[in-house]
């Protein structure tokens, strides 16, 4: 089958590879319909982890099950089904409470496993024409056959749950206002759950104006932070008030003017936040960054300004989405067409256009908001 291969800092190749097998009696086979390109990936791509070229990308996957093991109970060959994009056992500590991002099962000495990722256990990633689910009765998601709401449905992979855990580990509750920072895919989706959820007042900061106007679109306040810092802009908006929630959806990448700096939404967050508010992290913050500036960021250490966070007793939610504590009621919500997470979609390509939709939506450039591949 053919599939994305990562080659090196800055390079991903359509190869021929191996068609994946069942290894395992709860092991399922599904032919990929629809595989996302995520933020998340851009950090292996630039060479910002300790991913290894010949990792097959893609942790946002759906499609249809051709194949299953002798000891799957549910789900039937023809299925259409989306995959969180974690990978877990679904009977371990972790995810009997519900944190299916950190089950102890599928990736030995860690918490937690995904699609094609660097550290999160063996799984190959699902750009590529078939993909093997392990532990298939738990991980996928049954979704209406046919096609319909596919790029909708698509998104329930990570980036629409994603969203939403952003905004709840804020400890969000209707009527309040949010700030949230990055206007990417996950940004973009948690200013619309939040939005959903009833906020009064959404911010989106970020400096990629036709993210920004997607933000704009659904009834956010775009905030422009190449023109001015985004902090006293907000504070104009609300009448020097700011705001009960902050959500980080940019992570250790941010850049401030035109460097990097990775505790640069963090400390936005603390100063634009009211007393007693709280913050949600969904941006992805690292243990080992090759690429850090110094010693420090190479070892995963952020200055915060901790002291102002204890005196205002902000709350601090992080960490990976657990996927499936939410996709069902929002695969529900598409169903029952109250939300349409889609319109962050920019562009749908198949599999053999994913070098340049890579280098694409890596520079943020022409419009490459969200990419579907179609293999
Ligand atoms: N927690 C999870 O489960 C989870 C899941 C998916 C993605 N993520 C992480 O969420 C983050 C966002 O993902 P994405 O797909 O939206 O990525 P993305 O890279 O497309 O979007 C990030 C956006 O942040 C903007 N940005 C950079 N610096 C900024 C700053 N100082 N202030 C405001 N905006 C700034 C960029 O211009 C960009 O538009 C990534 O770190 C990704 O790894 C986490
Ligand atoms: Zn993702
Ligand atoms: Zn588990």
């Amino acid at each position: 089958m053919k599939a994305v291969v990562y080659q090196r800092p800055f390079s991903v190749e359509v190869h021929e590879v191996a068609d994946p097998k069942i290894l395992h009696p709860n092991d399922a086979i599904i032919k990929v319909t629809t595989s996302c390109i995520c933020g998340s990936d851009l950090h292996m791509y630039e060479g910002r982890t300790a991913a290894e070229p010949g990792i097959i990308f893609g942790h946002e996957n759906m499609g249809v099950v051709v194949d299953i093991g002798p000891g799957v109970a549910r789900l039937k060959v023809g299925d259409r089904v989306v995959l969180p994009f974690n990978v877990a056992c679904g009977h371990c500590r972790n995810c009997e409470s519900g944190y299916s991002a950190f089950c102890t099962e599928v990736n030995p000495g860690f918490a937690g496993g995904a699609y094609g990722y660097v550290a999160m256990g063996p799984y190959s990633g699902g750009q590529a024409e078939y993909l093997r689910i392990p532990f298939a009765d738990y991980n996928a998601l049954n979704l209406p056959q046919g096609t319909e709401f596919e790029s909708d449905f698509a998104l329930l992979a990570d980036v629409f749950p994603t969203g939403w855990h952003g905004v709840s580990l804020s400890g969000f509750r209707p009527g309040e206002s949010v700030a949230v920072f990055g206007a990417g895919p996950v940004g973009l989706m948690a200013a619309y759950s939040a939005i959903l959820r009833g906020a009064t007042a959404v911010y989106v900061v970020d400096k990629v104006k036709e993210r920004l106007d997607k933000a704009g679109s659904i009834g956010a306040i775009p905030i422009d932070f190449s023109e001015g810092d985004p902090v006293e802009q907000i504070y104009e908006w609300s009448h020097g008030e700011g705001v009960d929630r902050g959500v980080d959806a940019v992570g250790y990448q941010a850049v401030s003017g035109d460097h990097e700096v990775p505790n640069a939404v963090i400390d936005a967050l603390i100063r634009v936040v009211r007393p007693t508010g709280g913050l949600g992290i969904p941006g992805l913050y690292v243990p080992s960054d090759p690429g850090g500036q110094d010693a420090q960021a190479q070892k995963g250490y952020l200055t915060v300004a901790f002291g102002k966070l204890f005196e205002k007793g902000l709350t601090v939610g992080t960490g990976q989405c657990n996927v499936k504590a939410y996709n069902r009621q929002l695969r529900d919500l598409i169903i029952a067409n109250k939300a349409r997470p889609s319109f962050i979609v920019s562009h749908e390509l198949p599999l053999d256009e994913a070098p340049v939709a890579y280098e694409k939506f890596d520079q943020r450039t022409d419009g490459f908001t969200k990419v579907l591949l179609h293999p």
